[in-house]
């Protein structure tokens, strides 16, 4: 029953808020226009020149998907909260999905939505005192913290490059938590929903 609700309050409010990117991909759904593909794994190093942005405490909730594992179709999600003093998430900052395209398992796609989540707070210029980084990916999560070694050669580039994404970013202290997925549902139905406007992007189903 409580999930239940937990799933309808996420759905209500993963959709009540449609960015320009949100509405520009729907256009582009509909006109059948492929979509770009965004698996690039090389450090962007343009900020956008706006006022740097100084909070408290930020919350970056990520995730990933991959259909048919590690086949593909892949999308990834994530969103940015500011934590109020009671440790619970109040103003939503931003949040955005990607799709990434074939020959890309779950955990480079959670990989994927970690990165473009950090790499958002650099390119906005945004400071933190804490950062508190939530994913429902144990792997991710407990390989970030150093507690799991990086043995596999198709994940070491994301892990090297979510490092250096982490390590740019001013904020002072970072802290991993691996949470369920109910609880991480706005980045799990982005990361889906990317999937998903993938798919229609593409015109047709998963044959390779
Ligand atoms: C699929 O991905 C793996 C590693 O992520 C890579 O080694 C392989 O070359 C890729 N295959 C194709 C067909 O692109």
């Amino acid at each position: 029953m409580s999930l239940l609700i937990n799933a309808v309050s996420c759905h209500l409010e993963a959709n009540s808020y449609p960015t320009t990117l949100n509405v520009l991909i729907l256009i582009i759904s509909f006109l059948e226009v492929p979509l770009p593909v965004f698996t690039s794994l090389s450090l962007p190093s343009v900020r956008s020149p706006g006022i740097m942005v100084h909070y408290e405490r930020l919350v970056l909730y990520f995730d990933g998907a991959s259909k048919g594992n590690p086949r593909g179709p892949a999308g990834c999600g994530w969103a940015i909260y500011e934590m109020n003093d009671q440790g619970a998430d109040s103003r939503s900052i931003a949040r955005d999905k990607d799709y990434l395209g074939y020959n890309i398992s779950n955990n480079q796609a959670e990989y994927q939505g970690l990165i473009n989540g950090l790499d958002y707070i650099f390119r906005q210029d945004m400071t933190c005192n804490s950062l508190y980084v939530r994913g429902d990916s144990m792997l991710v999560i407990r390989q970030m913290e150093g507690r799991f070694q990086v043995k596999s050669n198709n994940i070491k580039p994301y892990y090297n490059r979510a490092q250096e994404s982490l390590e740019r970013l001013d904020c002072a202290r970072t802290t991993f938590k691996f949470v369920s997925r109910e609880r991480n549902c706005v980045a799990d139905e982005l990361a889906n929903e990317a999937i998903q406007n993938g798919y229609r992007g593409d015109g047709d189903s998963d044959s390779s």
